[in-house]
Order: structure tokens, then sequence, then C-alpha cells
């Protein structure tokens, strides 16, 4: 039987998805050692490999067929835009992708001028603004912190996740319009799927059965 392998985006979300996954009796004791420099686990009586990769890496890794299956966020597999089938709402790290600023801008949002619009997500950015609203904006990639763009004047609004709300609170910024909900989900390799359709049904079979208690 040849390796299903697994490409989790390392963090959170994969500590999240081996808890799951060892509900359902697939466990990997070599990937719970917090020391290990080790890139790739392997269960070999299931014949299982796991391996966490940047999530932003993961969808890649699944559409090439270097993982069969990955566990990721929906932000990533929308900006990513990879040809892959989603398969399954893990049903944690949920949050929402939201277009956020002073309260200020909200009015800028309506007026349909152009604005500058900062994110770590400009392709979810654009489709967002070109295509659902039909404004034009420019688009700023940023890596990282992005609630700070707007505060010291470098975009006018961003688009970013928004979990506790915390971090716009404590910045003076609010949610201004919500582009879509986000979670966890299970991706799969077209290919795969076709070729490992029982082991990869049975596999969400068995989630199910435990995400939905
Ligand atoms: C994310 C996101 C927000 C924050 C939202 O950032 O980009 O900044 O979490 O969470 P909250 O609503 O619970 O405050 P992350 O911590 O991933 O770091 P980053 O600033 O480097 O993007």
């Amino acid at each position: 039987m040849r390796y299903l392998t697994f490409a989790l985006a390392k963090g959170r979300l994969a500590r999240k998805t081996l808890e799951i996954f060892e509900k359902i009796g697939i466990t990997c004791e070599e990937m719970k050692d917090p020391d290990t420099r080790k890139l790739i686990f392997v269960n070999e009586e299931l014949r299982l490999r796991f391996f966490l990769a940047k999530a932003s890496d993961v969808p890649t890794y699944v559409e090439y067929g270097a993982a069969d299956i990955g566990v990721v966020g929906k932000d990533t597999i929308l900006e990513e835009g990879r040809n892959l089938f989603e398969v399954m709402d893990m049903g944690f790290g949920k949050c929402r992708m939201c277009v956020c600023g002073p309260e200020s801008a909200r009015e800028l949002l309506k007026k349909n001028e152009i604005i500058r619009v900062a994110s770590k997500y400009p392709h979810i950015a654009k489709d967002y603004f070109n295509n659902k609203k039909n404004q034009t904006v420019e688009i700023i990639k940023l890596n990282g912190s992005v609630e700070l763009a707007p505060i010291v004047g470098l975009s006018e609004v961003i688009v970013d996740i928004v979990e506790t709300g915390t971090t716009l609170r404590e910045n003076g910024l609010d949610v201004l319009e919500e582009i879509c909900p986000l979670s966890a989900r299970m991706v799969v390799n077209q290919v795969s799927l076709r070729m490992e359709h029982e082991r990869i049904h049975k596999l969400l079979t068995d989630l199910n059965g435990v995400l939905n208690q």
C-alpha cells in the first residue's frame, strides 16, 4: 500500500488537526516530540506520512501531489487559488475576513472612491473590491501587523482576519464590512481523490463522526 501524505499548516492548525486525528485512531508519536527538527513523520502501520509546512505552501504541495491531503485555513486557500478539492470544514480556527479601518473610513467605502487597501491577502482584497463591490482600489501588500497601516496613514482600510476583535479594539479600528467566514479546511489533490478514493472516503467518514459529536 502506498503512503498517504498529509501536509499540515504548522502551528495551532497542525496541533488541532492531530488532536482530531487521534480521536479516529490516527496517531504519529514521533511528531509529538517538541524538540524534534525532523520535517516528515511516518506511521508505518497505517502507511501514512505527515509533514509540517508554512500555511501558504500547503495548497502548493497538495496541488502538485507532493501531499495527497492538506489541512489549512480557508483564507490561505482563497489567497493561493490553487486547483484542489476542498472536501471538509474542520470546524476549528473559526474567524472572519473583513474590511477594517477607522469609523471615519466607512463613508469612503460607500462613495466608490479610489482608496488604498493594505493586506496580507492581496488576491482576496482585489477580488472583493473589484468583483463584488466594483470599486477600483490600490492594494498594498503587507506581511503582518496590518492594523498599523490605517493608523500611520499607509492606507485608508485593511483587509484582514478578525478572530476575537481584540487587535482592532486595542488600536481604535472597527470591522467596516465582512467579506467571508473562515475556518480550517481539508483539501485533497485532484488525482489522489480518484486514486485513493476508498481510503480518503473512510477518513472523511471517520472525521465526520467525531466532528459532528
Ligand atoms: C491575526 C490577524 C489579526 C489578528 C486578529 O494576526 O492578522 O491581526 O490575528 O485576531 P483578533 O481579532 O483575535 O485580535 P496574527 O496574530 O496572525 O499576526 P500578524 O499580525 O503577523 O498577521
